[in-house]
């Protein structure tokens, strides 16, 4: 052979396999960690990677248990909140996971909200080039949305979730217990994403929160699981068809167009589940207008946000022509078009051999926000 020769071989990575692994939705699983924990920590060597709040309620304990029981665990905790989920905050944790002697075989969980999912899963993404992680998500949001999907990223000054990996992690432990302590605000900010994920792929789960909206935001455990089982389930299926979101996994971005755009024009103030609400509100009138949702379904979604308190007053005070500036700046555009995910009934969108997003004139957002805010 000489150098000249084109060999062309062919590597058959199992881009797959990664996706399997087991996502436990139940109460009491922290409690029960003996039952699940042998299966990840092969080396009895763990670290647990936290927020301030999530630490003093749940993480200290659990490391303290863990060491109780023979394993060498370490809890590395930062300041709750968005600010923290940066490079910054990265780098202090690998410095603090090479003096404890973190290799490759050490186990990493992420315990706390989507900040920490996202922190810690980048951190394992690139330490040592990968390590196993499992998530522990404590807050609805982490449940239902981040904590599914292997998105991890950390946030710079150029944007949000803009330097990141796709990493799985070995497994997601959903314990609907934790949830007890988080604030009711963030309860519903993180059913808006199951909202969202019935919306756009089941009418039947959609009728099941509205029937049984008042039990879900108690948190009684039998209709509780039941939404995050289904919603978890549908994100998990529509993750599995397409890991790298390029033609399906789109259909999440349903709400996002316009709730991105509020949260730029809002520096960030409004929580990110209320944004795609107000988003899917606004989608939902974009729909209606290019006439692929009747009037009863968009009204049924009108109301439904209603009862949770997303109304079209929340629009007041943002101007029409800086909302679809913002718009314009969404990474799914194409060709300078502004590109929705659009319903075209309760429980699914306009979908043409798998695509889901659609360049939408953009007289017709116009006359959505218009219609909304007068
Ligand atoms: N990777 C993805 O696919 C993905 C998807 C959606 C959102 N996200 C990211 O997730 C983040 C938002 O997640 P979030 O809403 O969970 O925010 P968060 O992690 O900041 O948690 C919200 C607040 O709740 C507290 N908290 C969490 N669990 C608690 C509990 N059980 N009891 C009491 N307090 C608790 C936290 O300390 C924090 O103060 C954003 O950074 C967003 O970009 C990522």
């Amino acid at each position: 052979m000489t150098n000249t020769q084109q060999v062309d071989l062919q590597v058959n990575i199992p881009a797959k396999s990664s996706l399997h692994y087991p996502i436990m939705i139940a109460p009491q699983l922290l409690t029960n960690w003996q039952s699940w924990i042998k299966d990840y920590a092969p080396s009895k060597k763990i670290i647990i990677v936290s927020d301030s709040n999530v630490a003093n309620l749940y993480g200290n304990n659990f490391c303290k248990e863990l060491n109780s029981a023979g394993y060498q665990c370490q809890i590395l905790h930062f300041t709750a909140g968005e600010a923290s989920k940066s490079a910054t905050t990265k780098l202090e944790l690998e410095e603090k996971m090479f003096s404890f002697g973190c290799d490759r075989h050490t186990l990493c969980i992420a315990l706390g909200g989507g900040v920490v999912g996202d922190l810690a899963g980048f951190t394992a993404a690139t330490y040592m080039r990968g390590m196993n992680y499992i998530q522990i998500p404590t807050s609805l949001l982490a449940m239902i949305d981040s904590s599914v999907g292997g998105k991890t990223a950390v946030n710079s000054s150029y944007g949000k979730n803009i330097i990141g990996a796709f990493w799985q992690p070995q497994a997601v432990i959903m314990d609907t217990e934790l949830l007890k302590t988080l604030p009711r605000e963030q309860i519903i900010n993180g059913f808006f994403e199951a909202v969202k994920i019935f919306l756009t792929l089941n009418a039947e789960q959609f009728n099941f929160c509205c029937t049984h909206l008042d039990a879900i935001l108690n948190l009684e455990q039998a209709p509780l699981v039941q939404v995050l089982r289904e919603a978890v389930a549908l994100k998990a299926h529509v993750v599995e068809i397409d890991e790298q979101e390029q033609n399906l996994r789109m259909i999440l971005n349903f709400g996002h167009t316009v709730a991105h755009a509020l949260e730029k024009l809002s520096d960030y103030k409004v929580l990110h589940g209320y944004a795609v609400a107000i988003g899917m509100l606004v989608e939902a009138k974009i729909a209606e207008l290019s006439g692929l949702l009747g009037n009863s379904d968009y009204k049924l979604i009108s109301e439904f946000l209603a009862k949770l308190g997303i109304t079209p007053q929340l629009l007041a005070g943002y101007k029409i022509t800086e909302l679809i500036f913002a718009m314009r700046g969404d990474k799914k555009n194409k060709n300078q078009q502004i590109v929705l995910v659009l319903l075209s009934g309760i429980g699914q969108v306009k979908n043409i051999d798998n695509k889901v997003a659609f360049a939408v004139d953009e007289s017709i957002i116009e006359a959505a926000f218009l219609n909304l805010m007068t």
